[in-house]
């Protein structure tokens, strides 16, 4: 399975995912941009058997309207989406025909930036190689709880995740907010000699080639909020990030 990613070039800086394999079919994950992957879809010959949505803020399930009504919609049972979709539970596995058979797509019920949000793990030779965390995990942060959340569960969520994801998983967020979180953690954590580090390394790489996407390994090392069990100091980091 090949990963495809798209940046969008707003505000809000949104990532998009596509997945593809080898017999020429393709899911999209949290579509935003739905003429760029017609686009990309036609140009490659693709055909799109799936749309997944990891929540229902309007910059994850916008674009979707683009493609055939047809097509299967995957989401959250209690995601407010103005569109029908086959709702799902945690560690449910989907696109199971779009999966070889070394390879499943699950779901993780990630809640906390929303009540509804939902992760999907990518297994490949049963090994979690990818994350795509929406807004629940960010690179060095995690998702702000401003829109429907709570941060005593996305406390919960993230103290979880901070147990099932493996050093060598890579984390394919909703957005890229990395140079900004990493600005934040430098002024606010004490993990800041190895995030000052990241800062310039990212610094200069997205000068040369854009985003890096990054294993968790190196999240572990710079995301103040992972392996973090004290509650008071994960709520006033969350606070703080958002008067950042
Ligand atoms: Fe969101």
């Amino acid at each position: 399975m090949k990963v495809h990613v798209h940046f969008h070039q707003n505000s809000l800086r949104n990532f998009s995912y596509l997945l593809e394999n080898s017999k020429g079919e393709a899911i999209l994950i949290d579509p935003f941009s739905g003429d760029y992957w017609r686009e990309f879809l036609n140009s490659k010959h693709l055909a799109l058997v799936g749309l997944f949505f990891t929540h229902d803020h309007p910059d994850h399930y916008a674009g979707e309207s683009v493609f055939s009504n047809e097509i299967l919609r995957v989401a959250h049972p209690n995601a407010r989406l103005p569109f029908p979709f086959k709702a799902v539970q945690n560690l449910d596995k989907i696109f199971i025909d779009f999966c070889d058979e070394r390879s499943f797509l699950r779901i993780n019920f990630t809640p906390g930036h929303v009540g509804t949000h939902l992760a999907l793990e990518w297994w490949q030779d049963e090994v979690l190689v990818g994350f795509f965390s929406g807004d629940c995990l960010f690179n060095a942060g995690i998702g702000n709880t401003k829109n429907g959340g709570d941060v005593a569960v996305l406390f919960k969520t993230v103290q979880r995740l901070s147990t099932i994801l493996s050093k060598e998983t890579i984390l394919y967020p909703g957005h890229d907010y990395i140079q900004r979180n990493l600005e934040f953690n430098l002024h606010y954590s004490d993990r800041h000699k190895l995030m000052l580090q990241f800062l310039l390394e990212m610094k200069e790489q997205y000068e040369k080639s854009g985003y890096q996407f990054m294993t968790m390994d190196n999240e572990f090392k710079m995301n103040p909020y992972l392996n973090n069990n004290d509650q008071e100091n994960f709520f006033d980091l969350r606070r703080l990030r958002d008067q950042w």
